[in-house]
């Protein structure tokens, strides 16, 4: 899908006395990019752009976010409304194909995620091979990984057939993955996937039954843990999602790309956040101090301390993802009666940060993160599960990008340039003449 507007417009770069005309390329939501594919040829000079913040990787048309204004739609649609109205598996579809499906086209999908959620037997035994106190996002990257493994006609990635039903395995299996780590990590007996459930009840019945009780699943639990994963289910180029671009971008299969994907998520500055946020409001509890002594911390620049659940790359005004979850906070704490401290601490801190110049200056607001921790806590899903659960939701938003690009015609392996500052060509000294 190629939404793209190469305008008449051009845009003039004047290199040491050489001058040249580059396109402009405009979006579908008038965002506006200067084309230099051709700038190194014309005058041997490349752009450099720490942490990408002006650098367009792709051009896409699964995901829109304007970051000033606060706006996140997935294929155009309002997040808001998904989040309400819809469910995981009919926003995967969204994001993966590229409109809402009718009736036939969703009971296939659920039934395709219902059908293949078993692991092959051999695959459980993995988990006994991973110490009981590994953390599960290293577990879901290498099982991801390993599943490829099991089917080898992955690595033809130009076969449509292969990696429709592919994109289904992930879907499903990595649901499973996730619950039976959690079981494993705690040792209590895996629960099998029950094709009698939906995608987000099978989940919670993998985590939370045991064989000697019935467990009741609760169907506002369901609808959270949806609309939990709605909301994470895709954020144009993050780091996560530039991670499985550049892997498909080689060739590799879309299990190594997914399980890049995944380690690439874990890190405390993109999906590890949720898990960060938990620990900083506990260690905020445990050291009694209030929201001002904490924020201070925050904004002396040389304690290293971030304010974690705030600032965002694109969001320089509120995370529409963290306002849904706030609320959601509430409600879920007070159907389930829990009384977290944790949420008076975020509420409080939120409250002093939003008017404190140091992050009103620098426009940070609260993330997804900053309250989804707080609702996994309430739902008995431990911390070191929250980023798998991010991971989770992320899955169809990988998974569009992958197909998205692999669909698009651009056959280019993404391989960056670089100013090298090391040392001019040098003499090899012999290791007896070395000092
Ligand atoms: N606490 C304190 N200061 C902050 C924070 C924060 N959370 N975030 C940014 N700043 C400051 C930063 O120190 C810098 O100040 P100065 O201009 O004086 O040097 C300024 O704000 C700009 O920050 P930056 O690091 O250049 O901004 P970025 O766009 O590169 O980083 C970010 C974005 C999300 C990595 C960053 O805001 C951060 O580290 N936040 C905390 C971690 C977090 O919550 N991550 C989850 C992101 S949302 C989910 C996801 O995408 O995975």
């Amino acid at each position: 899908m190629n939404t793209q507007a190469v305008t008449s417009q051009t845009a003039n770069i004047s290199v040491e006395g050489k001058s040249i005309e580059l396109p402009i390329i405009v979006g579908s939501e008038n965002e506006k990019a200067i084309d230099i594919s051709a700038l190194r040829q014309e005058t041997g000079y490349i752009t450099l752009d720490n942490g990408f913040m002006n650098t367009g990787s792709c051009q896409s048309s699964i995901c829109f976010i304007d970051g000033e204004q606060g706006i996140l739609r997935y294929r155009g649609i309002d997040i808001e409304d998904l989040a309400e109205k819809s469910t995981f598996v009919e926003v995967a579809y969204l994001l993966i194909y590229g409109k809402l499906p009718n009736k036939t086209e969703l009971e296939d999908f659920s039934q395709g995620l219902t059908r293949h959620s078993l692991l092959h037997e051999d695959m459980t035994h993995f988990f006994s091979g991973f110490p009981s106190n590994a953390h599960p996002m290293a577990i879901l990257s290498s099982m991801t990984c390993s599943l490829s493994t099991y089917y080898p006609g992955s690595q033809d990635t130009n076969d449509d057939e292969q990696m429709n039903l592919d994109v289904i395995r992930i879907l499903s299996k990595l649901r499973t993955i996730a619950a039976f780590s959690y079981k494993k990590s705690i040792g209590q007996p895996l629960i099998y996937p029950d094709n009698s459930l939906s995608y987000c009840a099978n989940f919670l019945n993998m985590m939370f039954a045991v064989p000697s009780e019935p467990y009741e699943i609760d169907p506002e639990i369901v609808k959270i843990i949806n609309q939990l994963l709605i909301l994470h289910a895709d954020h144009e180029q993050n780091c996560s999602t530039s991670t499985v671009r550049t892997v498909q971008s080689s060739g590799a299969s879309i299990y190594a790309a997914i399980s890049a994907g995944i380690a690439a998520l874990w890190g405390p500055l993109h999906g590890g956040a949720n898990q960060a946020v938990l620990e900083m409001l506990e260690n905020i509890q445990a050291s009694g101090d209030d929201y001002k002594t904490y924020l201070g911390k925050v904004k002396d620049k040389k304690s290293n301390i971030r304010l974690m659940g705030f600032g965002h790359r694109v969001y320089k005004n509120f995370d529409p993802r963290a306002k849904i979850l706030r609320q959601a906070a509430d409600k879920i704490l007070s159907k389930l009666g829990v009384k977290d401290p944790l949420l008076e601490l975020a509420k409080g801190l939120e409250e002093q940060a939003l008017t404190d110049p140091y992050f009103v200056d620098r426009k940070l607001y609260p993330n997804v993160d900053f309250y989804s921790g707080i609702i996994y806590k309430a739902l008995g899903i431990p911390m070191d599960m929250f980023t798998v659960m991010f991971a989770l939701g992320r899955i169809p938003g990988w998974l569009a990008h992958f197909k998205e690009q692999r669909d698009s015609g651009v056959k280019k392996i993404f391989r960056p340039r670089q100013i090298y500052t090391g040392p001019t060509q040098t003499t090899y000294v012999p290791i007896d003449k070395r000092a």
